[in-house]
């Protein structure tokens, strides 16, 4: 039996530009996830995605709409202040950059014990190093990085120690924001790996969100995808590709290079008006309880 772990409801935001001008970033988005899938979601620069993850995680509070988690309305700070610790520990967000997200001052291990230590969690590992350790180690590295601070490591090690750290608080549900965009391309697919591989063992909740189509092909469970803050299409990642529905998935799909000179010099570009978005009334969702899940591959460690 699935379970609904978030329930986003008729979500809408919007930014205050100047007096007069506001943008609506997120307009009427509702979807759910169930425990323990991996759903992405992508939609050109400027969608909407990151406000979708930020109003999610209670970094925005939304203009309108209603977000569940685990049947805790977030939106409601009431209801916020009763279940905060639930949520700030159950919860996790693995950003972009992770220069940025990671204290440069701080060792590897302060990092990841920091946040057990914030919210009073007793380590399983007896003392919280040798928990940092376990957690490090889960993600790929030994030991000898517990003592060195981010500026020493590349950004794929710094992005593991996120991920460790996340981790560390042996969360239900985890938003990654396009957490591989800033490496390089063979560091990307040692850090998917290693999302696919956790997933699987820890069975978290995954809201992962990419431009990169075939990684959340490879990656994800269901898809969905944004188009100007509306959410245009939902549907099981193997059924997206192969039969988009929406114009708007249809033209990013076709934007997708292929690997092969003759077929992508073939290619013809999709075009999409965004009018269209008017025109197509509901949100196309294809088969929710339905979605399969590709077997884990290599472990990058
Ligand atoms: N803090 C902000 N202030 C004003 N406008 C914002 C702010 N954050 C986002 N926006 C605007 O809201 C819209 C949605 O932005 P958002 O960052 O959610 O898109 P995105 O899909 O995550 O894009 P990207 O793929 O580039 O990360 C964009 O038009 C953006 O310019
Ligand atoms: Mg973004």
């Amino acid at each position: 039996m699935s379970e609904t772990i978030l329930d986003v409801q008729h979500l809408t935001h919007q930014f205050r530009l100047t007096k007069h001008t506001t943008i609506r970033a997120v307009d009427d988005v509702s979807f759910q996830l169930q425990r323990g899938e991996i759903f992405g979601l992508v939609g050109e620069s400027g969608s909407g995605k990151s406000t979708v993850a930020r109003c999610i995680m209670n970094l925005y509070r939304p203009a309108g709409g209603r977000i569940f988690y685990r049947g805790v309305n977030v939106c409601d700070p009431k209801q916020y202040r009763m279940h905060k610790n639930m949520l700030q520990t159950t919860r996790q967000m693995i950003f972009q950059d992770s220069t940025s997200s990671l204290n440069q001052r701080m060792t590897v291990a302060d990092i990841i014990m920091e946040p057990m230590a914030i919210n009073h969690i007793a380590p399983p590992g007896g003392s919280l190093r040798a928990e940092a350790e376990r957690q490090l180690h889960d993600v790929g590295m030994d030991a000898s990085y517990l003592n060195k601070y981010p500026p020493e490591l590349s950004g794929g090690m710094r992005q593991r120690v996120a991920i460790a750290r996340a981790l560390s608080m042996e969360p239900d549900f985890i938003v990654a924001d396009e957490p591989i965009a800033s490496l390089d391309v063979s560091i990307q697919a040692q850090i998917i790996n290693l999302f696919k591989h956790l997933q699987a063992e820890h069975g978290f909740t995954f809201l992962f969100i990419a431009h990169d189509l075939a990684v959340v092909k490879y990656l994800c469970d269901r898809v969905g995808v944004m188009c100007h803050g509306k959410l245009v299409e939902i549907a099981p990642a193997a059924e997206l590709f192969a039969h988009p529905a929406h114009p708007y998935t249809k033209l990013l799909l076709s934007a997708v290079p292929i690997p092969d000179p003759r077929l992508e010099r073939a290619r013809v570009l999709q075009t999409f008006d965004p009018s269209d978005l008017q025109d197509t009334g509901e949100m196309r969702e294809i088969c929710r309880d339905h979605f399969a899940r590709m077997p884990v591959e290599g472990v990058p460690h």
